[in-house]
């Protein structure tokens, strides 16, 4: 099967498509992005990210404007003709092709440019086992909300972590955690959810979203607020949330075992849940 690209109106085989060396996304960072995962040929959460996208777009002024089913129709296009039914589809749109020059060029289009690849979900060992973590500080600037193609402190981060042997940074702003490099984080103390409030520090995840509705249907207080690193360590469970990792439990901070160093029950029972809600998805 083929991965698949498009590019501005065109689809094509993912390795015929090239982009301009003068596109202010590969000059500058000059754009935004989304991930989103199609099971069984359905894209989730498509219009959460939609949402995102499209204001993530208008924080740094590209004008990018798309009717919502004109842009599912894109995905479900997309996902036709790579014939991947377990997909990820990567999303940008940039401020487009320009001489180099900082300031917005005067006229021009955005680039919109997706990708279509079969989705390589995570071992299920990793999933049921758990995974280890590490703190660093948070570098990164003061508009977290904005998705924007500028990820070299999360880049940094995540190979910081992978040469721990860790899983993911968690990123610490004056001593509190923000959230993951590519996901958001829970702690649970005494069957109460925490997770950090979403603002310009954190990003809305649209994971964390559906999560925090399924915690909240089974009965289980959700509070957005900080959690200190010292706060962190003595939690009950940890876990990650993203669209590629969907639950995700932690074990290890810092080389430090959260309680006894296995997956808790709410980790795991939000797993199932959110689990069987993809199951469940369906285009309606
Ligand atoms: C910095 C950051 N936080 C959180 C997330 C999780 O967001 P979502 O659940 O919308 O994928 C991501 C996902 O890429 C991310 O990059």
């Amino acid at each position: 099967m083929p991965d698949i690209g498009y590019l501005n109106g065109h689809f094509s085989p993912l390795e015929e498509i090239s982009i301009s060396p003068d596109d202010r996304g590969f000059l500058f960072g000059d754009g935004v992005y989304e991930v989103i995962r199609a099971y069984h040929g359905v894209p989730a959460f498509w219009s959460e990210h939609f949402n995102r996208l499209i204001r993530s777009a208008k924080e740094i002024k590209i004008h990018f404007s798309i009717e919502p089913l004109q842009f599912l129709g894109l995905l479900l296009s997309g996902l036709r003709q790579s014939g991947y039914q377990e997909g990820k589809i990567y999303i940008q749109v940039t401020r487009g092709v320009a001489p180099r020059e900082h300031a917005f060029p005067s006229n021009g289009a955005p680039t919109v440019f997706l990708a279509f690849r079969q989705m390589v979900a995570l071992a299920v060992e990793v999933c049921q086992q758990g995974v280890s973590v590490i703190t660093l500080p948070d570098t990164r600037w003061h508009r977290c909300d904005i998705k924007s193609l500028n990820l070299l402190p999360n880049v940094l981060a995540k190979q910081q972590a992978r040469e721990a042997k860790a899983f993911e940074g968690i990123f610490l702003r004056d001593g509190q955690v923000t959230e993951g490099a590519t996901s958001n984080i829970f702690a649970v103390k005494n069957g109460v959810l925490i997770t950090p409030e979403r603002n310009h520090l954190v990003l809305a995840g649209v994971t964390q979203q559906q999560v925090v509705i399924l915690a909240q249907e089974k009965g289980w207080e959700v509070q957005f607020r900080p959690i200190r690193l010292s706060e962190l360590l003595q939690s009950d469970e940890v876990f990650l949330v993203g669209t590629t990792i969907e639950v995700l439990p932690v074990i290890q901070v810092n080389g430090q075992p959260i309680q006894d160093g296995k997956p808790g029950p709410i980790s795991i029972a939000l797993q199932q849940s959110f689990s069987s809600y993809l199951a469940g998805l369906t285009l309606s």
